[in-house]
């Protein structure tokens, strides 16, 4: 067997997880600057033991000879199945034909999945609801449902005796390293574009779920992406602020510049704002990294976008980012629209036709002929002050 490493993190608690360090993007379409891991976890409990999610397809061995390194795969008693997202429960069909008795535990809506997506019979699988229990012998494992946190079926497990919470997708991070939360530095800025990208657009469930879970005494969160937390104040904390939709005087601006006169309003409009004492997280579309931009909206109480006409519409990369930042339901309250075009204006139109469900209230829409006089310059100046002046007075409310 190949060498492999397996933490035990907690009493009988083991990682025996895969670090996927050279995955790049997640669903086409989250990046992976610095890859993600798949932790499943294995609980040895005095008369059962169970195994708490499994890998991404192509780990499976891996997971293998990890349980193998603590116990014989084949006496596994659990599968815990918290959610059914191929990168969790991809390798479920693997490890439920190493161990004949195991048994596959999953929410009502988890058992359609597991039969639809990996074609497992249902008379292997132990359906639990909220707050339902399994006896470990020495321990208890505890169901909360989860439901959007990230698909229907999803639930969360918790081992009250030792206060670790298995959420798997949620409190996540997508980086691949290091083992433990109190190692990474900027794990609340990771954990905020993760939350961004897979959890903002369900806020009202997750606000819901932190609800749930205030009543639990978490020692140690042991999520299915990034480091498993041995201190979770920092995030349980950042987590409240991000559920609750509290935004700061802060605008998220991206935009796309072709010859530069977009980049110009841009220019102007963000200086007004820093001069005016507010934030402004700036992105350039056609180098962004799109997990950058969706973290910044976790938080922002204006959004900006600016992007020239190109070929009868907004150009490609705004009506891209305007559909996902349509997707991702920020709970910013204020919009404004830049741009410019050489013969006919259309690109602000379309971008605020895709963000239309958003309910933004539009303080703002510029578009200039060719490159920004300075009667243009002046009219981004006063929509610069009088996004500032929204933003203030939602302060005060
Ligand atoms: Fe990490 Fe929704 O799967």
């Amino acid at each position: 067997m190949a060498w492999r490493y397996v933490l035990e993190f907690g009493r009988k608690v083991y990682w025996v997880g895969v670090k996927d360090r050279n995955r790049r993007i997640f669903d086409a379409l989250i990046p992976l600057p610095r890859g993600t891991s798949y932790n499943a976890y294995l609980i040895v409990g005095s008369q059962k033991n169970a195994l708490i999610d499994t890998v991404n397809p192509g780990f499976e061995k891996v997971l293998e000879d990890k349980i193998g390194k603590v116990m014989n795969p084949r006496d596994l008693d659990y599968v815990i199945m918290n959610h059914a997202e191929p990168d969790h429960a991809g390798s479920i069909p693997y490890i439920l034909k190493l161990s004949d008795k195991a048994k596959l535990v999953v929410s009502k809506r988890g058992a359609r999945m597991a039969q639809v997506f990996y074609g497992i019979p249902i008379e292997r699988m132990l359906i639990v609801s909220d707050q339902d229990v399994i006896d470990l012998g020495d321990r208890r494992l505890q169901f909360i449902e989860a439901p959007m946190l990230h698909w229907p079926e999803t639930m969360f497990s918790y081992l009250p005796e030792d206060g670790i919470l298995f959420p798997c997708d949620f409190f996540g991070s997508h980086i691949a390293e290091p083992i433990y939360d109190d190692e990474v530095e900027d794990l609340v800025y990771q954990a905020k574009r993760y939350f961004g990208e897979i959890m903002m657009p369900f806020r009202p469930m997750a606000k819901r779920a932190m609800e749930k879970l205030r009543s639990l005494n978490i020692r140690i969160i042991a999520p299915s992406h990034g480091p498993i937390i041995r201190k979770p104040q920092r995030i349980l904390e950042a987590y409240e602020k991000w559920t609750s939709g509290e935004t700061l005087r802060k605008a998220t601006l991206a935009y796309v510049t072709m010859w530069g006169s977009t980049e110009a309003m841009v220019t102007t409009l963000t200086e007004t704002l820093a001069s005016e004492g507010l934030q402004v997280a700036l992105h350039n579309l056609a180098t962004a990294d799109l997990g950058d931009l969706a973290g910044d909206l976790v938080d922002s109480r204006a959004i900006i976008l600016a992007a020239p006409t190109v070929l009868g519409g907004t150009h490609p990369l705004a009506a891209y980012a305007a559909t996902l930042i349509k997707a991702l339901k920020p709970p910013s309250k204020f919009l404004a629209l830049l741009g410019s075009y050489g013969w006919g204006a259309a690109s602000g139109r379309q971008m605020e036709e895709i963000l239309g469900t958003l309910n933004l209230e539009v303080l703002g829409f510029v578009e200039v002929n060719g490159p920004p006089t300075d009667a243009d310059l002046k009219r981004i100046v006063d929509l610069g002050k009088k996004i500032s002046e929204r933003m203030k007075e939602a302060d005060a409310k």
